[in-house]
């Protein structure tokens, strides 16, 4: 009930009004987003880069509406690029994008200006030595990113896409995408869904992510483990144990997990979020955990 009224506000230009308005609501903020320009998101790859951890980045925003905007965002990936390569950061990173802020969701021909727009962010990675990963966002755009992924690796076979455990549509998908060079991050997934489309209840969601799992480990695929859940990691353990995988999590959350895995000689991917759009993004983590909904209360209360 919580979840789905704090996604339903994550969408709702009211409730982003008085979040983003309020002074207060930056401390809780700064918890989980990087910062709001360019350096900040290479001093943040920086240090967790000097603590083991490999990185994927995301300039925050979703849902674009204009054509100058998602032009916007590639710039602002473009210059990214360009700075991680110059402090030598960018062997190695990942860029995150979603597809809605480069175009996707423009009426008309969004899906194709979505396409040009992640090419240029895929040629941008690629002039540097970095990967780009498609986000999945919710399930009336999932065929779309689908075929803008299978219509980016032709030319760079190295871009990624996420799958979500909760639709039950993500195994036959698994299947698809499990093969040759194909990097596919599974996570749980984080928009409100209908039950037409997606498991509802969390433990059902839970034993799809690990069917799923199965289905990627015993492919030809790179399977990324996105989950901060413990049960998660270690069935992923077990079932990744003598190949070739990656686990994922959220920038400032479990960190110090993050660090263990790292240290015990796992590979640890950070997903770095930063910009000044946070509020879609803040608002799901909000929604995944109420004991952060209790932090943020708590500050905005005692300031
Ligand atoms: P779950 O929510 O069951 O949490 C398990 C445990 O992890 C909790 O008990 C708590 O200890 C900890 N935890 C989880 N969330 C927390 C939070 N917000 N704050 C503090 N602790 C928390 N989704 C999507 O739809 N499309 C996408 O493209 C992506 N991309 C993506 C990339 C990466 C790298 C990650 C890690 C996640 C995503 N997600 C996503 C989000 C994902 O779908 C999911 O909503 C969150 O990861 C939470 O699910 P968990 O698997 O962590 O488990």
């Amino acid at each position: 009930m919580l979840r789905t009224s704090l996604l339903a506000a994550a969408r709702s230009p009211w409730a982003r009004n008085v979040v983003e308005r309020n002074p207060l609501s930056q401390p809780v903020v700064n918890r989980f987003v990087a910062g709001a320009l360019t350096p900040d998101a290479v001093s943040a790859t920086r240090s967790l880069v000097e603590s083991g951890r490999a990185v994927t980045i995301d300039y925050l925003g979703e849902d674009t509406t204009e054509v100058a905007d998602a032009k916007h965002t590639v710039e602002a990936y473009s210059s990214l690029l360009s700075a991680l390569s110059e402090q030598g950061l960018a062997a190695g990173a990942d860029v995150s994008v979603k597809l809605s802020a480069v175009g996707q969701a423009l009426p008309g021909d969004g899906h194709k200006i979505a396409l040009d727009n992640a090419r240029l962010i895929a040629e941008a990675a690629s002039a540097v030595g970095a990967t780009l990963t498609l986000d999945m966002e919710d399930h009336t755009t999932t065929d779309s990113t689908l075929e803008i992924l299978s219509e980016l690796r032709v030319d760079f076979p190295w871009v990624g896409a996420v799958l979500q455990a909760y639709l039950y549509r993500t195994e036959a998908d698994a299947r698809d995408l499990a093969s040759a060079g194909s990097r596919v991050r599974l996570c749980k997934g984080a928009y409100r869904e209908p039950d037409s489309v997606a498991y509802q209840d969390k433990s059902e969601v839970d034993r799809n992510y690990v069917r799923v799992l199965r289905i990627l480990m015993q492919g030809d695929g790179y399977p990324m483990v996105a989950s901060h859940d413990p049960r998660i990691i270690a069935i992923a353990g077990e079932l990744g144990a003598g190949r070739d995988f990656e686990y994922q999590m959220l920038y400032g959350i479990r960190p110090g997990e993050q660090e263990t895995i790292a240290r015990r000689g796992d590979k640890m991917r950070v997903y770095v979020p930063y910009g000044v759009q946070w509020y879609g993004y803040f608002m799901r983590r909000l929604a995944e955990r109420p004991a952060n909904l209790a932090f943020f209360l708590r500050a905005l209360a005692t300031r």
